[in-house]
């Protein structure tokens, strides 16, 4: 039965009237008309529709908006907002410095893994911005990209990282 939620996306709170049971991504998707995450397997398999909840990463597919409660939704549009309040900056850039990074290197072929591989490239660099290979291959091991952009994927990490640890952006 549908139920009334407030749930706070973006740093600005949203009214929706759904089922509990309804996985969050959907509601991202059809309530909220939010492009950035995206379906692809359903059963948390490849990281496509990854969303942060208070700064971690989740799976929204399989995420009913029931278990959210007051929790911080943060999708792909707003990460860089996120991380203007993460590091005090007095302006919002445009871009988070993970996507700067994917454009400079080229990252992305179709793009149906940009998505998730943002959000949790984001995820590890709020929490270290002097990521080695190594770590941040055990970081991303759960996102899948079909199209084999891992090498890329991993330039740009270590690109934004530099410039993050660097002071830019
Ligand atoms: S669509 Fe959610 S993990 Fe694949
Ligand atoms: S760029 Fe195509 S799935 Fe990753």
């Amino acid at each position: 039965m549908s139920q009334d939620f407030r749930i706070s996306v973006n740093g600005e709170t949203k009214a929706v009237r759904v089922d509990p049971d309804t996985p969050l991504l959907y509601v991202l998707k059809n309530e909220l008309e939010l492009k950035g995450p995206r379906f692809g397997c359903g059963l948390a398999q490849c990281g496509s529709c990854s969303v942060l909840v208070d700064g971690v990463e989740i799976r929204s597919c399989v995420t009913p908006i029931g278990d959210i409660g007051a929790r911080k939704i943060t999708t792909l549009e707003g990460l860089a907002g996120l991380y203007a309040e993460q590091k005090k900056l007095p302006t919002k850039p445009a871009l988070h410095p993970l996507q700067q990074a994917f454009i400079d290197e080229q990252s992305m072929h179709c793009g149906y893994c940009y998505n998730g591989m943002t959000v949790k490239g984001a995820e590890l660099l709020s929490q270290n911005t002097k990521p080695s290979d190594a770590q941040i291959r055990a970081h991303m091991d759960g996102h899948l990209c079909r199209c084999g952009t891992y090498p890329r994927v991993m330039k740009a990490i270590k690109l934004a990282a530099n410039r993050m640890s660097g002071g830019k952006l």
